[in-house]
């Protein structure tokens, strides 16, 4: 039986687990974790049924009342972070270091919306007819639902969940079916913390297109918000069309990493392998190509290659793993496919990769890549970088704004000039200058283009969970 030493959650994975069900798998090892009881979709009828009853009640109560337990979910979340963290690592993958940074990151969002709730304000607008008084007023949207990745097992959810509980909505999650223990035990604290058992629940499912169809077509369901691929975001889109239903998208990135000749180069190659790196490269953030100006390319590679040599691929539940396993063998076999073609048009390796084995794979430095080769347009979601050559800012702009894609972009410069000209010409979402790794509770995180609609975290995250109401009291 699964054991974190933490008696709170392993009640709960012993309260859950079923001698046969979905079977969640540890990438690692390949082995079975768990097998849960999987929502039926009546089940899941009946759970939007206890959330719409569960979000009157939340949206009358006070901010104050639900800013207070949102910070008690936050503090629980900290409290079991070890715990939270070793789970993430056994269904997901990823070094017990970064899941540790996860369960930060993810409950960091809880932290500010607790405090946002508070600031869900309106306005009183000067009227043009001196008998009228003008006011907004924000109100809840309602029953929300989100459907989250495998990437972020914890964050994905507190980014949405938290704003939509502070706005006074309620929320029904479905986590990825690779990764739904992180989900399950992040809730559970959520319950201990005292916020309402149907408020806040989880769809735990395989079937992840007939739980989408269900809940786009649900009436009661006010908004949707997902994060994953820009393939399955469309799909989303139109069926929510259906019901008119609002949307938050944060789909597919194609992040280009951009070293001027002019950059601090060991900043360059710290803030490289923060982006690239993280997660074994499975984030929709993470630099997917490298952009080095001709002058300093030889100077770069120089000190990149042996950082990047320095990366053991492994177990994450073991000390000095810096690259967990990819999350399924498609994935590394899409990825090796992506690689052989490249090589087969005309790119290099710059270090021979070992041959690992199960979902683990090597870093990959692909060298003279150019922007007419196939690999440059797929988002890689994998430890592989193509490096493409330029010489000049108008040609680098150009290549790096020339994909559907827009959402996060980075490069390094000690040009105040260059700094604000190029974040301007960037048709991204986000920009990093002179920082790799950019993703922040305090700041809006989203795309452009084909990368999504819609922001999460900061100011605008709450935003997303309210309906603007104007009121005109006349007669006066
Ligand atoms: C993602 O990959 O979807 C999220 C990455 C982040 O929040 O940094």
């Amino acid at each position: 039986m699964l054991q974190l030493n933490d008696p709170i959650l392993d009640a709960l994975l012993t309260e859950l687990a079923v001698s046969e069900g979905l079977h969640v798998i540890n990438p690692a090892t390949q082995e079975t974790l768990i097998s849960l009881e999987p929502s039926s979709l009546k089940s899941v009828d009946s759970q939007i049924d206890a959330c719409s009853v569960a979000q009157k009640e939340w949206a009358a109560r006070s901010t104050k009342e639900r800013a207070l337990l949102l910070k008690r979910w936050f503090e629980l979340l900290i409290q079991h972070q070890m715990a939270l963290a070793t789970l993430m690592t056994l269904e997901q993958g990823k070094p017990l270091r970064e899941s540790l940074a996860e369960v930060t990151y993810g409950s960091s969002f809880v932290e500010w919306f607790a405090e946002e709730a508070k600031r869900a304000y309106g306005e009183v607008i000067p009227a043009n007819k001196v008998h009228q008084r003008i006011t907004t007023i924000r109100q809840p949207v309602g029953v929300c639902a989100a459907i989250t990745p495998w990437n972020f097992p914890l964050a994905m959810i507190t980014r949405k969940a938290a704003p939509a509980l502070a706005a006074g909505c309620g929320m029904v999650v479905k986590p990825s079916e690779l990764t739904p223990l992180t989900a399950l035990a992040a809730v559970h604290l959520a319950h201990l913390a005292g916020i309402p058992e149907h408020l806040l629940s989880v769809i735990v499912s395989a079937q992840s297109s007939e739980v989408g169809e269900l809940l786009t077509g649900d009436k009661r369901i006010k908004k949707l918000s997902f994060t994953g691929s820009t393939r399955v975001g469309k799909i989303l889109m139109q069926q929510s069309a259906s019901t008119v239903k609002a949307v938050s998208m944060e789909l597919g990135g194609n992040a280009p990493f951009i070293v001027f000749d002019d950059a601090d180069l060991d900043q360059a190659v710290e803030g490289l392998m923060a982006s690239k790196f993280r997660n074994a490269g499975q984030t929709c953030v993470c630099t997917n190509r490298l952009y080095l100006h001709r002058n300093i390319k030889d100077a770069f590679l120089a000190k990149l290659i042996p950082r990047v040599e320095q990366l053991k691929a492994g177990n994450g539940l073991e000390e000095g793993n810096s690259l967990g396993p990819l999350i399924s063998i498609a994935a590394k076999h899409r990825l090796e496919v992506l690689v052989e073609e490249a090589l087969a048009e005309g790119a290099q390796l710059l270090m021979t990769p070992q041959s690992l084995p199960g979902h683990f794979m090597p870093p990959i430095l692909l060298d003279r890549v150019t922007h007419q080769m196939d690999i440059i347009h797929h988002e890689l979601f994998g430890p592989v970088l193509p490096i493409v050559e330029f010489t000049d800012d108008d040609e680098v702009i150009a290549m790096a704004n020339d994909t559907e894609y827009g959402l996060a972009s980075y490069f390094y410069t000690e040009s105040l000039k260059r700094a604000v000209r190029v974040s301007e010409a960037l048709e991204y979402g986000m920009v990093g200058i002179n920082e790799g790794l950019i993703s922040t509770e305090v700041a809006p995180f989203g795309g452009i283009k084909e990368s999504g609609l819609g922001r999460e975290g900061a100011r605008q995250g709450l935003d997303e969970f309210l309906e603007t109401k104007y009121i005109c009291l006349g007669d006066l």
